[in-house]
């Protein structure tokens, strides 16, 4: 798989960008604000159709241009041969097309590529509230399953059915017809979820000892709220779990007016060694953690698919300490993985680069070669 070319009309503060990403690295250099994020959120969205930061759908629209909306357009090489995309955001709507017609559907549009992305963000993940760590979870999923993508929504609607519901103060029975969905969705979210963790743990830990070469070891550990779950059990048990917890709890649901169980309110915990990497870990130790995760997902989606994902790396080197960013960046050089990465200071990224690097210089919404 290979990304071969991206022609961004516009998208954010982008306008007429075309891009011809090297074999194996292309760095974007530029001050800040001038659309490095902006160009790697226009990949990651045309890829995963979901934005890379907390972005609604009509902020990826250039404020002066409403009335056209967002276009970016990607060509792929696959294993199946080259494949184009492209994904337009118009009135809050988005249209997907495969190859010049409307895609049949969006398993079709998002089956074949793979990308993961590694953010500043990223690295709040371990003291930051549980949301971003079932994000990430759920990122990962995607990329293994990107039917997932369907099932996380489905089982979002059903929640928020019910906890309108709730706030209406329905009557019991009205409530309950939506619990069984809503355990039936849960469910599938768990097994997923339940499923990455035990695929994912193993890539991260031996990630944690190259990465940290601290004397402890990083284990992860999925902590759903208010119910036990054994991992080895199948969906329909989960399904009985999370129907029975509804039940139990809904006295206090109605009294909060929430749904206090199920995959919305879980948490991924890290551990080094006994201890909770979110109470107990250094910055550092939980930098290298985020980092552990990261390199365990990409790995994990090599084991599973075959070929490495396509990475895109914003601004990663300039939030890393020095050695942790030295590992990093001898880490990519010897993959064998296309990489995207953006900076305002080359130097800082030299390292994850060979003789066949691509640069770009980015400046005022415009991508150039430098
Ligand atoms: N919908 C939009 N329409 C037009 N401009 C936008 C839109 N959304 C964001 N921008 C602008 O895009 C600019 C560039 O943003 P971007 O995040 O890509 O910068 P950057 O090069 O990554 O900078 P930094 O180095 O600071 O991270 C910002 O100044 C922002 O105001
Ligand atoms: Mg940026």
């Amino acid at each position: 798989m290979r990304l071969l070319s991206v022609d961004i009309p516009r998208f954010r503060n982008l306008a007429d960008v075309k891009l011809v990403p090297g074999p194996r690295s292309t760095v974007l250099v530029g001050e800040n604000g001038q659309g490095k994020t902006n160009t790697l959120e226009a990949i990651w969205y045309s890829a995963t159709l979901k934005p890379l930061r907390g972005t609604r759908l009509a902020e990826l629209v250039p404020f002066d241009r409403p009335l056209e909306g967002a276009l970016v357009r990607t060509e792929w090489m696959l294993p199946g041969g080259p494949r184009r995309y492209a994904v337009r955001v118009l009135a809050g709507e988005r249209q997907l097309e495969i190859d010049g017609k409307r895609a049949p559907s969006l398993d079709d549009y998002l089956g074949a590529t793979s990308v993961v992305a590694f953010t500043p963000d990223d690295l709040s993940l371990i003291k930051g509230a549980p949301d971003g760590r079932r994000r990430f979870l759920d990122r990962a999923v995607f990329g293994r399953h990107p039917v997932f993508l369907s099932e996380s929504r489905d089982y979002a609607r059903a929640l928020k059915a019910r906890n309108r519901l709730l706030r209406e103060g329905s009557p019991e029975g009205v409530r309950e017809a939506f619990d069984a969905q809503l355990a039936r969705l849960g469910a599938r979210v768990w097994r997923r979820r339940l499923d990455l963790v035990e695929e994912l743990a193993p890539q991260a830990t031996r990630a944690f000892e190259a990465v940290g070469r601290l004397a402890v070891a990083l284990s992860l550990r999925y902590r759903p709220a208010a119910v036990a779950l054994d991992a080895r059990a199948e969906e329909t048990a989960f399904e009985q779990v999370l129907l029975e917890a509804l039940e139990t709890r809904k006295r206090l649901d109605a009294e909060r007016k929430f749904t206090s169980v199920g995959p919305h309110a879980d948490d991924l915990q890290l551990l080094l060694g006994e201890k909770s990497a979110r109470l107990y870990g250094s910055q550092g130790q939980q930098r290298a953690i985020v980092l552990a995760l990261k390199i365990g997902e990409i790995e994990n989606l090599r084991a599973h698919r075959g070929a490495y994902p396509l990475l895109l790396l914003d601004d990663v080197s300039s939030e890393l300490d020095p050695e942790r960013n030295r590992f990093l960046m001898a880490y990519l050089r010897k993959l064998d993985a296309q990489v995207l990465l953006t900076t305002t200071d080359f130097g800082l990224v030299r390292e994850a680069t060979g003789d066949d690097v691509v640069v770009m210089q980015v400046r005022s919404g415009a991508v150039q070669p430098a």
